[in-house]
């Protein structure tokens, strides 16, 4: 049975969407059968991934608002073993939409539960908000991957996010766990990015990933020609960091079976 990762953090800007893009490039160049699942209305995975948002037909929009069978959505990508559900912008009128609907914070985790056969892996991208959208992503997972940028106020908003996660384990998915912390765009030469680093991993202590992804310009460059970075430019230090970070998810998963 695969294992569904959201990838949140309700603060914009801080690599959810380079993670959950990368993340899943990786698991797939390591042979696993991964689902990428964008969430966001921005649909920035659509593209990251190398898929034109304008020719998105059909969407997850059309799955949580009309029905529409899941399989008709879910598309191939350019990349062995990654599949991709789309987002659009119609998503954003989902928030509204879903407001009226019964169970509307299991949407996802019903459309996702029967592909858990067919993926190792379902990673969710999700919006920069704690709305229903990022309700539905944290309610169909299992593990959580909260993304910190390595900025002065880093944790402004992450005592929220832990917030939110406790009310959802508590009153709606009890098997939600805090898989790690993925500390992103590190600057050395940023006055206080390790005080940054050091304070986080006092706060969050074993949960933060050894690996720190580094502010890296190819990272940056990569989503306008629609590659993963490792597809873009496999020697980059971002690259090399992302593969990294993914060692270091796949090994912990072993360690937890064990
Ligand atoms: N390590 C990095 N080095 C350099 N640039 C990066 C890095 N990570 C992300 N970026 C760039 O920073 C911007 C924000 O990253 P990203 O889109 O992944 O954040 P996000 O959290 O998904 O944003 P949003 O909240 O809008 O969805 C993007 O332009 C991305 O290409
Ligand atoms: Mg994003």
């Amino acid at each position: 049975m695969g294992r569904v990762i959201s990838i949140v953090n309700q603060k914009g800007g801080v690599g959810k969407t380079t993670t959950a893009v990368n993340m899943a490039a990786c698991l797939a160049v390591y042979g696993k059968s991964v689902l990428l699942v964008d969430v966001d209305p921005q649909a920035n995975a659509v593209s990251g991934i190398g898929i034109n948002k304008e020719s998105i037909a059909v969407s997850i929009y059309d799955v949580l608002i009309k029905h529409e069978a899941v399989e008709n959505v879910i598309m191939k990508t350019g990349i062995k073993n990654l599949d991709l559900l789309p987002s659009h912008a119609d998503l954003s009128g989902a928030q509204v939409e879903l407001v009226g609907v019964m169970a509307r914070e299991m949407q996802l985790k019903n459309i996702l539960e029967p592909l858990k056969e067919d993926y190792d892996y379902i990673i969710i991208d999700s919006p920069p908000s704690l709305g229903l959208l990022t309700i539905n992503a944290l309610v169909a997972s299992q593990g959580l991957i909260i993304p910190i940028q390595c900025e002065y106020y880093a944790l402004e908003g992450v005592a929220q996010l832990v917030h939110t996660f406790n009310l959802i384990k508590k009153n709606l998915n009890p098997q939600l766990y805090i898989q790690g912390i993925l500390l992103t765009m590190f600057d050395k030469r940023i006055n206080l990015a390790q005080q940054v680093v050091d304070d986080i991993r006092a706060y969050f202590k074993e949960k933060v990933y050894n690996t720190v992804i580094p502010r890296n310009v190819k990272l940056s460059e990569a989503p306008s020609f629609g590659l993963p970075i490792i597809f873009y430019d496999i020697k980059s230090a971002g690259a090399t960091s992302y593969m990294q970070f993914v060692e270091e998810v796949l090994h912990h998963e072993k360690e937890s079976v064990r």
